[in-house]
């Protein structure tokens, strides 16, 4: 079996109303509505489009937001098991543990109408970044800061995190990096959420899966990965040695290529702008300096290895940008998954109602022994 067929390359599992992806020109829409054309929204606008199918309007929208921000605080006891969860432990097991532990005390526990599903997923976009922050100040010795319901989705997460308000730039930023992490089709982390949804398993476990499957670093992870990377080159000077000693060691380059697109992910577009508009605000990091002049080098190199160019994905300039907004490496993934957390429980939604329990098959290639 061909490599491109072992990884599902181009299979349509399933057929879905919330994101549209064309790979060859690069577009990506929610929905229907270009994810260009949705930067000047709020990531609780965008999570009621995925949701619900449709922007609210102004009275929809004050009482989503309403929901989203009386249910963004912690328990007790979710703050007591961040206290003792591995204070080196990745943020994405830390969140696992925290929604395994949240599950079993939600008022809809055993319930899997729509209705319920739906105020669970509500209840996890709104706590995802409660989580994320909490336990980042914890782990360094601070009590966490409750949510400020003044505050929209992103500067809030930026509020717990630092407890101090944002800047109005840092805010703009964060909530378009949830908004262009929201939603991306059938990617592997919301396959994996959505094959645990058409078991009929809760909501819940549905999110754990998708939350480790995008810890992959062939996945979220890259986010991880490129943040890294970008403290190991260090400086410009030192790209071109880098791409190098990646050819030689046939080493992946986190942040570059896609299984689906083959241009320009139109995400990585936007966040290259995003990072450049945070670069003039910070003369002494060269970070964006090194990210276009790594993407130069990678294309060049990589034009010269196969004669085909592979592109910055959406982890590889959001890397760059949390570098920039002092995001610690620990969180860039978790934090991608605050952003993901909507379109997961979208595509949950759209599975149960499709009602059909996805099990493809194996191609036995091993021998039967007879008796
Ligand atoms: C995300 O699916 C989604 O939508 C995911 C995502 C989302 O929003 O949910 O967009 C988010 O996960 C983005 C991808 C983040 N991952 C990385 O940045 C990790 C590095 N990238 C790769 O490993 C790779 O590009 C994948 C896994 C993302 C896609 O791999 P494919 O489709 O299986 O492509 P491939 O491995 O067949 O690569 C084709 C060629 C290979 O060369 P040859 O073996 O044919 O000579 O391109 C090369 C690869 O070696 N290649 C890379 C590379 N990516 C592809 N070489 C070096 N560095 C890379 N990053």
């Amino acid at each position: 079996m061909d490599n491109r067929k072992k990884g599902l390359e181009d299979v349509i599992a399933v057929e879905t109303k919330i994101a549209y992806i064309d790979g060859i020109k690069g577009i990506l829409a929610y929905r229907g509505i270009n994810v260009a054309d949705l930067m000047d929204y709020s990531y609780e606008e965008v999570s009621h489009l995925l949701l619900k199918g449709y922007l609210p309007d102004e009275s929809e929208l004050s009482d989503y937001i309403t929901t989203l921000r009386n249910e963004r605080e912690l328990d007790s006891g979710v703050i007591d098991i961040l206290r003792i969860c591995n204070k080196q432990a990745d943020a994405m097991d830390v969140l696992r543990t925290a929604v395994s532990y949240i599950s079993q005390y939600d008022a809809d526990y055993n319930d899997n109408s729509v209705d319920a599903n739906t105020r669970k997923a509500v209840k996890m976009i709104a706590k995802f970044p409660t989580i994320v922050a909490a336990f980042y100040r914890i782990i360094n010795g601070l009590e966490p800061v409750s949510p400020d319901s003044e505050l929209g989705h992103g500067a809030n997460f930026l509020y717990m995190l630092k407890g101090t308000r944002p800047t109005e730039l840092e805010a703009e930023i964060m909530e378009k990096d949830l908004i262009l992490s929201a939603e991306h089709g059938l990617n592997a982390s919301t396959f994996a959420s959505r094959i645990t949804a058409s078991t009929l398993s809760d909501i819940h476990s549905a999110i754990i899966s998708g939350i480790c499957t995008l810890k992959g670093p062939l996945h979220g992870g890259a986010r991880l990965g490129a943040m890294n990377m970008l403290d190991e080159i260090g400086s410009i000077d030192n790209v071109e040695n880098f791409v190098e000693e990646c050819i030689i060691a046939k080493k992946r380059i986190a942040g570059f290529g896609h299984r689906v697109y083959k241009t320009y992910d139109p995400r990585a577009r936007v966040y290259r702008n995003l990072a450049k508009e945070l670069s003039y605000e910070d003369a002494e990091n060269g970070w964006y300096e090194i990210a276009e002049r790594l993407e130069d080098v990678v294309n060049r190199e990589f034009v010269k290895k196969s004669a085909k160019i592979i592109y910055p994905n959406v982890d590889f300039y959001a890397a760059v940008a949390y570098k920039y907004l002092s995001i610690p490496a620990q969180l860039s993934t978790s934090i991608f998954a605050l952003g993901r957390v909507a379109g997961w429980t979208s595509h949950c939604l759209e599975q149960y109602e499709d009602n059909r329990l996805i099990r493809p098959r194996a191609k036995f290639i091993w021998r039967i022994y007879d008796k």
